[in-house]
């Protein structure tokens, strides 16, 4: 399996080091956490992103919290309620926060700090070790897709679903990395995916991990599924439904029609944690609208190699900023997860997702 060469996060005593992923692709920065509301900031600003890796962020936020002072029930749900109002779709970051008031509210508190790293650390290797799974299961997918002999295996992608937005080898990008390790030829189209640009971020990790990538604009999906450049589709997701509509960052539905009209398959990589049985379809599912400064500008390195932002918009433009969108389920191929690859209609057969979240 892909081993990073970059850790996404670490423990570092009372506090946490991550990867700053808006210093990314040009500089690889990392940002110390040292306190709730640092790492409520890291969520809300992106700096850590993806829906997993922003659950097993939250989980090291509440020790955090903890630490910091007496952990009692006031101290917990403050903790709680601060990390849960960062970001509103991916419920990884419910499940987490759900998952740690379970363990710590029954508690005395002389137990509750160590508790707390504890479980944190023990959602982030399960995060690891289902990633793993989600690529085996995902690798089993690929080798059965019909291909032409000798012909590279072409996957698209859209967004970053790997190891940035995980604490292992990602969700859609790790079915990739196991093909890679297995020595199957394979070639990945990233789609920039505006406005925030995460599909960099995938171009950045594939190049680390020495996997062949042809970077498109968003708007070149369609033609290109159309044309059978691709063999197959995979994304991740931040919440899927009951009946397996599902949210994932915004251009995830016009890649999906697109593959289903060139008769394409579609598949959604994703772990249990992902899956919300209390929104009974996309439309229960609140949808993250971020500011329109994210479209009307842009982010790069000048001539020189140094930041910059640039407004690209007419003055007074106005814009909107869904940052994801609903894939019905009947445009799903399958969903992969750590338990094996299922089909809408199976969803019921798998263990029960983030039910309990804090909504
Ligand atoms: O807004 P982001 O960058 O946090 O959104 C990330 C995505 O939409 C990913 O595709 C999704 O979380 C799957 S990550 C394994």
């Amino acid at each position: 399996m892909f081993v990073p060469p970059t850790p996404t996060l670490r423990r570092d005593g009372n506090s946490l080091i991550v990867l700053d992923q808006t210093a990314l692709p040009w500089r690889s920065e990392e940002r110390r956490l040292a306190t709730l509301e640092e790492t409520a900031e890291a969520i809300t600003a992106m700096r850590v992103r993806g829906a997993p890796l922003i659950g097993v962020v939250a989980a090291h936020g509440v020790a955090l919290a903890l630490a910091a002072e007496t952990p009692d029930d006031a101290a917990l749900d403050r903790a709680l309620a601060v990390l849960r109002s960062t970001r509103p779709t991916a419920v990884n970051l419910a499940w987490a926060l759900a998952r740690m008031r379970t363990r710590l509210r029954p508690l005395p508190l002389a137990a509750r700090r160590e508790a707390a790293w504890a479980e944190a650390a023990a959602i982030l290797d399960e995060d690891a070790a289902t990633c793993a799974a989600i690529g085996a299961h995902g690798l089993a997918l690929l080798r059965a897709l019909p291909r032409r002999a000798g012909r590279t295996l072409r996957v698209m992608t859209h967004c970053n679903a790997g190891r940035l937005a995980t604490a292992g080898a990602g969700t859609a990008l790790a079915p990739i990395y196991a093909a890679h390790a297995a020595g199957i030829a394979i070639e990945v189209y990233v789609s920039e995916t505006r406005p925030r640009n995460q599909g960099l971020l995938t171009a950045w990790e594939l190049a680390a991990a020495g996997i062949d990538h042809i970077l498109i604009a968003d708007s070149a999906a369609g033609w290109l599924l159309a044309r059978g450049e691709a063999d197959v589709v995979i994304v991740g997701a931040d919440r899927i439904a009951a009946n397996g509509d599902t949210v994932n960052k915004v251009g995830t539905y016009l890649k999906a029609l697109a593959a289903r009209a060139s008769g394409i398959p579609f598949h959604v990589a994703a772990p249990i944690s992902s899956f919300d049985a209390d929104a009974a379809n996309g439309e229960a599912i609140p949808i993250e609208e971020r500011a329109a400064e994210e479209v009307l500008a842009i982010a790069g390195l000048d001539s020189g190699g140094r930041p910059r932002r640039l407004r690209l918009a007419p003055e007074n433009a106005r814009a909107a900023n869904p940052a994801f969108d609903i894939t019905p389920a009947a445009l799903v191929s399958s969903f992969i997860t750590e338990h094996g690859a299922v089909t809408a209609a199976r969803l019921g057969a798998l263990p029960r997702g983030a039910a309990t979240a804090i909504h």
